[in-house]
């Protein structure tokens, strides 16, 4: 799911999975050594199946080795993919509610995230509260604040 969120652009290079999170120290910053006080993920499961259909994950990161959406130390930074063949029937938003859920159960008092100019996630990261903070070369950093609820009510009832 990483390697998804990372290669969202259909377009764009897609290098195989193994080299791109080896090679990018950054981008391996999301995973590794999961488990760590601060990480949560929620797993979307298909229960006929068992397959695994996508997730959404965050961490705490610091200002020594931040994530690209990085906004402070107390801020955890969130990731999502959906695979492919599921995208578009709402399951990307219902996980995104889920961990803001647990966000906010764990005390949390805001998320941010990182989305790359054109990818059409912004629409969704909007729709559920994310506000552009600032902009880099490349992409946008959101920011959800978790003590006021600014998700749309057609978003809240997405019954995948
Ligand atoms: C972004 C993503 C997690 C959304 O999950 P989803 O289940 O497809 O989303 P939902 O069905 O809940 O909501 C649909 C919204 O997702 C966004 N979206 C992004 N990529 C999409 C895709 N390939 N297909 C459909 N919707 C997509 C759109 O904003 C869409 O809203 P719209 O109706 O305004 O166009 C998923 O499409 C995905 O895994 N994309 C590739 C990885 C990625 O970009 N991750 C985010 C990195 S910041």
């Amino acid at each position: 799911m990483l390697y998804e969120a990372a290669y969202w652009n259909p377009e764009g290079l897609r290098p195989l999975k193994e080299e791109a999170l080896s090679k990018e120290p950054k981008l391996a910053r999301y995973l590794e050594g999961w488990g760590r006080p601060g990480d949560a993920a929620v797993v979307a499961v298909d229960l006929s199946s068992g397959r695994r259909l996508g997730a959404a994950w965050y961490r705490l990161m610091t200002s020594e080795e931040p994530g690209y959406g990085f906004v402070n130390d107390s801020t955890p930074e969130v990731a999502l993919a959906i695979v492919p063949d599921h995208r578009g029937r709402g399951m990307g938003g219902a996980l995104l509610r889920e961990i803001r859920d647990v966000a906010r159960s764990r005390g949390h008092g805001a998320l941010s995230l990182s989305v790359e100019h054109g990818n059409p996630a912004l629409g969704l990261y909007e729709r559920n509260g994310f506000v552009k903070l600032f902009e880099t070369e490349d992409a946008w950093t959101m920011k959800k604040d978790l003590l006021t609820d600014e998700t749309r009510p057609d978003d809240q009832h997405a019954n995948p």
